[in-house]
């Protein structure tokens, strides 16, 4: 494969093998931090990283692979940038590209992404958007390959709001690299039909399926792994979570729903997780709404099925992968 570079904004955009060869790379990287391997392939490279959106681990993941990498990275927030209020994203485009060889974004929707890739000569690299969040999938499969040795095969279900982002997101992973997905929300919180429907067809080339269940028992027969996300996400109003927490509290995923699922099942969640009253917004849906947890229970969370810790150290290699692939021609990649 070679990304060399690539932008990296989707992972429709990307090919099965590119998808494992990234996933191949971060377990390489993984070792060498582990053994204290230096291995910094990019000295002398900068980075942009726009984050419109509040983030811990992607852009915690960015920052540590970047020093890990001889990158030096540059953050940029809205309050301390031009981007959107006074430049527009096709200025910034071409003003980041004169002075970075990469840039990260993270905030709304997924033509922002596309144009800073189209406007700035430079490798892109999605950290989020509306629609999409692929550094996070590449994390994921990386940690099921870890718990299991192979995604293909795999059952992986995503329980409750699966019509946005991480939803999206997963499913199109799961397409790609011959893992059943199963959608288990209720009725207008299913992924879109013209995802899935291109979805459909990569997971029947790849020998996978694609399905959308609304009984939380029925989806999780034989499941590998159970996924879910918040209720509400980044840049949703406070008014959403009524709606969201009537329509969901079925979807919560409860030890008893693991205990449905194939014995080896794993639990998993992006982060962060709304699973005990130890956070605002906790304390406050709390007041409001008498419930204790939302997505998911704090025993489950708890428990030695959860690998939420090893999604969250994943990022950084992944991420890492990303960046280096983009950066690196492959006869430097090939060394390590
Ligand atoms: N999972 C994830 O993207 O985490 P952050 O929002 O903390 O970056």
């Amino acid at each position: 494969m070679s990304l060399y570079k690539k932008s990296f904004l989707k992972l429709l955009d990307l090919s099965a093998d590119e998808i494992n060869g990234l996933i191949t790379l971060a377990e390489k990287f993984k070792a060498l931090k582990k053994n204290g391997v230096p291995h910094k392939l990019c000295e002398g490279k900068s980075v942009a990283l726009i984050f419109e959106k509040t983030s811990t681990r992607t852009r915690c993941a960015f920052e540590v692979a970047s020093n890990d990498l001889g990158i030096h990275p540059v953050y940029l927030s809205p309050e301390c940038s031009q981007i959107g209020n006074k430049e527009s994203i096709a200025d910034t485009a071409r003003v980041l590209g004169r002075m970075f060889d990469g840039i990260e974004y993270r905030g709304y929707g997924q033509e922002i992404v596309e144009t800073l890739a189209r406007y700035s000569g430079v490798p892109v690299w999605n950290g989020l958007t509306n629609e999409s969040h692929p550094t996070q999938i590449l994390a994921d499969m990386m940690t099921i390959k870890e718990r299991f040795g192979t995604v293909k095969g795999i059952k992986l279900v995503f329980m409750g709001n699966s019509m946005y982002n991480m939803g999206n997101s997963l499913m199109v992973g799961c397409a790609k690299l011959g893992v059943d997905f199963v959608a288990c929300s209720p009725a207008g919180y299913f992924p879109c039909g013209d995802l899935t429907k291109i979805c459909k067809a990569e997971a029947e080339k790849n020998g996978s399926t694609i399905s959308f269940i609304t009984d939380p028992f029925e989806a999780v027969k034989n499941a590998d792994v159970i996924y879910t996300d918040v209720w509400v996400s980044l840049g949703e109003p406070d008014e959403a979570w009524a709606k969201r927490i009537k329509d969901l509290l079925p979807y919560r995923v409860t030890k008893e729903l693991m205990d449905k699922a194939s014995p080896d099942c794993v639990f998993m969640h992006c982060l962060p997780s709304f699973h005990d009253l130890k956070t605002n917004i906790g304390k406050s849906i709390f007041d409001k709404f008498g419930i204790d947890c939302m997505e998911v229970t704090d025993e489950v969370f708890e428990s030695e099925r959860s690998v939420v810790f090893d999604e969250a150290e994943n990022r950084m290699h992944t991420i890492k992968a990303v960046m280096a692939s983009s950066l690196c021609p492959e006869q430097t990649l090939d060394k390590i």
